[in-house]
């Protein structure tokens, strides 16, 4: 009864120049490993999914990247959506389908595009999660220990008195402030959200008939099409309609039923460049250097990926970004990773 989706239809502009809306990041080996971020994620669910129980959510666009990255998934695994609308939508239209093909299926849903180098870890976690929710009707969510307080995390705010290790949630508080998140890990019993749900489909579904009614409703009109050929017909017209709204703010801050298990892995959503850099190697100088014809004098700290025929000489320059790709060059401070994302609407923009 064990199922995953796997959601890979973001765009991830701070990964810009080298994420692009054609070619997003999950389809990238951003960490030079010889898989790409979605086929490093789909082996790593696996081990514990029957790979036909599988599937991959994303845009209609990237059909034919995900086929050429995952060979072995058949077209039933491959959830199109014909817009984006975030989360919640794609969550719960894969959700309706799972299940009418198995309503006691137990789930995980996962993003593309995380690194967890720990896997047996990882596997031992999300089993403990998922036995809990076949008896419990919870909503499971993984927690990270918190470093900082960094404002593109979800918060968790667990119960204290309860010492076992799935612990109910007192609060889910997507994206805060910064001065709320400095507050949160103040206080020591907030997690980050690591994005990475573990549900039956009965309760994810329950959770949004009652929290999201419209968006339930809009997609329980075309059950019976579902899993039919006249699914193509239903979607194309009608998830466009669906609210542009992510799972964390469409149920996970409103349901009373959350739990949390506190992750026993390493974590890293690569998010930024700067993510991306804390997990490659490091010449002496603390510089993250992707091609080796660089040569980097005097310079420190810097996430450096250009393109291998290229001779590349960086001198006097510390903590900055620089990514080479045919027709775009980034030079760009760390400390202002974030703001890549504005950076590239304003290109879009001007060019
Ligand atoms: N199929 C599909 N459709 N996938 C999508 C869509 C969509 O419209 N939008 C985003 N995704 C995928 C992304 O590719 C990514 O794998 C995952 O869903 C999460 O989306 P992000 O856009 O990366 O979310 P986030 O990083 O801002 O926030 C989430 O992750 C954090 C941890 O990384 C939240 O769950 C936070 O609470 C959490 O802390
Ligand atoms: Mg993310």
């Amino acid at each position: 009864n064990n199922y995953a989706i796997l959601m890979a239809g973001g765009v991830g502009s701070r990964f810009w120049p080298v994420s692009t809306q054609d070619f997003p990041k999950q389809f990238h080996d951003m960490l030079g490993t010889g898989d790409t971020l979605i086929q490093k994620t789909f082996n790593r669910l696996a081990h514990l999914i029957p790979k036909e129980n599988i599937f991959i959510l994303t845009n209609e666009r990237y059909n034919d990247l995900v086929f050429e990255q995952l060979p072995e998934v058949t077209k039933r695994q491959v959830v199109l959506e014909p817009a984006m609308r975030n989360t919640a939508p794609c969550i719960l239209y894969a959700s309706l389908k799972i299940q009418k093909e198995n309503p006691d299926a137990v789930m995980i849903v996962a993003p593309s595009d995380h690194w967890i180098e720990d896997e047996q870890t990882f596997t031992e976690n999300v089993q403990q999660a998922f036995n809990f929710c076949s008896d419990n009707d919870a909503l499971m969510t993984l927690g990270i220990q918190p470093a900082f307080p960094n404002t593109g995390y979800g918060y968790i705010e667990f119960d204290k008195s309860n010492s076992s290790s799935i612990k109910t949630v007192n609060q889910f508080r997507e994206k805060p402030d910064y001065d709320t998140a400095k507050e949160f890990i103040a206080q020591g019993n907030f997690l980050w959200n690591a994005g990475i749900f573990m549900w039956s489909v009965k309760s994810v579904v329950k959770a949004f008939q009652n929290n999201q009614p419209e968006l339930f409703e809009l997609f329980k009109t075309g059950i019976s099409s579902y899993n039919t050929e006249l699914e193509d017909d239903f979607i194309r017209e009608n998830y466009p309609k669906a609210e542009n709204i992510s799972v964390d703010y469409a149920i996970m801050e409103k349901s009373t039923n959350v739990h949390v298990i506190a992750a026993e892995f390493d974590w890293n959503d690569l998010g930024t460049w700067g993510s991306l850099y804390d997990k490659l190697d490091k010449d002496e100088s603390g510089n993250a250097v992707v091609n080796s014809r660089t040569l980097a004098e005097d310079a420190s700290g810097n996430m450096i990926r250009t393109k291998s025929d290229k001779i590349v000489v960086v001198d006097g320059l510390q903590d900055y970004i620089i990514v080479d790709k045919e027709e775009v060059l980034l030079i760009f401070p760390k400390s202002k990773e974030q703001d890549i994302k504005k950076t590239l609407q304003q290109v879009k923009d001007k060019f």
